[in-house]
């Protein structure tokens, strides 16, 4: 006897478990069940198969999709979900043609949200951290990553992974947590990068101890920390246990892809600077590129990460939001997916594995997230879509009907949104 069986499932996705991510071509592979159904038992997926084949299964509730998408609940692999203030007076900066490192020179930017968080309290990081997060359950995210980097100090530091933390307990949701303390120089610190670097990794131990951390990261840009000094703090970082990732050839072409292969990160992300020698390299790594296409629309450019040369060439894609109060401020996955379609010209084959089964992949949940294999948590989304086409195809608007974690609906679609499937 099953807990819960939810039949007449118009199309299942069910992307593989594997202990790698997907590369290249296998991208382009997804497993689609059609007129599906399936069960869980103890928060687990027990069953998969058809809706035929569902009659002779018992379960506690029965639930009729109507025809509906489901899919893996989605993994959002890199978020600033904590931070202090907003940023919508950067607007007009942006429009005036004002450059992203321009303003951050000028201590705007992200020194003007570590000015924020510094001064917000940590039950206020908290509360204001799940008001984006709950945003984020509601467009299908039931696995993420969040970053600190608002802090640049270590009070500060401390208290935004206290909040992840804090975060992690409330939620249903899994969480992995990363210490971004070299994300920009603080004021305080302008030429003395070297020492401020020397604090971070001094930071990595404790961070280590209280366990507030699986991840560590570093802003790998002109003007903000140079290919050596990003070598030298991610090493530091492997060496105590940390897996490392990168904000890697974001604007300027620094080599941060070919860093990131060589110290065997998990993930570089952003890359749309990335040369051709940094894409060959991720080609022939395990390293996820993990691609932020709302950052560059939203920083307003015309040039996105070359996802087709990469995925043509062979190298493991992820995509994620990047949601943070400057460069890209939406909780929205869903469109980060149309932007892909658009601008970065995937398939909706690839975009679907890029947001499950590889975006796990990029903050070390390959085994557990993105996927609906029999036996892993039943984290998944009921789609007001007849196919997965359909989501990345309509865009801007949330498409989730009803978002469940661990076999247990955790969020729905209110009452007006009963009209039936266009
Ligand atoms: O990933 N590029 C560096 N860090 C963030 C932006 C943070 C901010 O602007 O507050 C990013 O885009
Ligand atoms: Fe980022």
């Amino acid at each position: 006897m099953h807990d819960f069986l939810l039949y007449n499932i118009g199309q299942l996705i069910l992307p593989a478990a594997s202990e790698k991510p997907l590369k290249g071509k296998e991208m382009n592979n997804l497993r689609v069940l059609k007129n599906a159904a399936m069960a869980v038992m103890d928060g687990c997926v027990s069953w998969t198969g058809s809706t035929e084949e569902a009659e002779g299964h018992l379960a506690k509730i029965k639930r009729n999709a109507k025809g509906r998408l489901v899919t893996p609940g989605l993994v959002d692999p890199h978020t600033h979900l904590v931070f202090g203030g907003s940023r919508e007076n950067e607007m007009a900066l942006k429009q005036a043609g004002i450059p992203y490192l321009e303003i951050l020179a000028g201590g705007g930017g992200i020194l003007s949200t570590v000015e924020a968080t510094r001064q917000t309290s940590l039950k206020e990081l908290v509360r204001k951290a799940s008001f984006h997060l709950e945003r984020m359950i509601s467009h299908g995210v039931t696995s993420l990553e969040v970053k600190s980097g608002y802090g640049l100090d270590r009070e500060t530091e401390l208290k935004q992974l206290t909040a992840v933390k804090r975060l992690q307990d409330q939620y249903p949701v899994r969480m992995a947590a990363t210490f971004l303390g070299p994300h920009a120089i603080p004021p305080s610190h302008k030429g003395m990068e070297l020492e401020f670097l020397e604090g971070m990794i001094l930071l990595l131990e404790e961070i280590k101890q209280q366990n507030l951390a699986q991840f560590a990261d570093i802003f790998c840009e002109t003007g903000v920390f140079s290919i050596a000094q990003s070598r030298h703090f991610l090493k530091k970082a492997q060496e105590k246990g940390f897996g490392i990732k990168i904000h890697a050839d974001e604007i300027d072409p620094l080599g941060g892809a070919e860093l990131a292969v060589s110290l065997g990160a998990v993930s570089a992300d952003h890359l749309v600077a990335a040369t051709e020698e940094g894409i060959k390299r991720l080609s022939e790594s395990d390293t996820v590129a993990v691609l932020l296409p709302g950052t560059t629309f939203y920083l307003g450019k015309d040039m996105y990460a070359k996802a087709r040369v990469m995925i043509d060439s062979g190298a493991a894609v992820a995509l994620a939001t990047d949601f943070n109060p400057g460069s890209s401020v939406t909780e929205n996955l869903q469109l980060i997916m149309s932007l892909a379609a658009l601008k970065l010209k995937m398939t909706a084959e690839e975009i679907w594995n890029a947001v499950t089964v590889n975006a796990a992949h990029a903050i070390g949940m390959g085994d557990e997230a993105g996927t609906l294999e029999n036996g892993c948590r039943a984290d998944f989304v009921v789609w007001d879509a007849p196919n997965y086409h359909y989501v990345p195809y309509h865009f801007g608007v949330n498409h989730a009907e009803s978002v469940y974690s661990a076999g247990i609906k955790r969020w729905e679609r209110g009452k007006y949104g009963t009209i039936q499937l266009p």
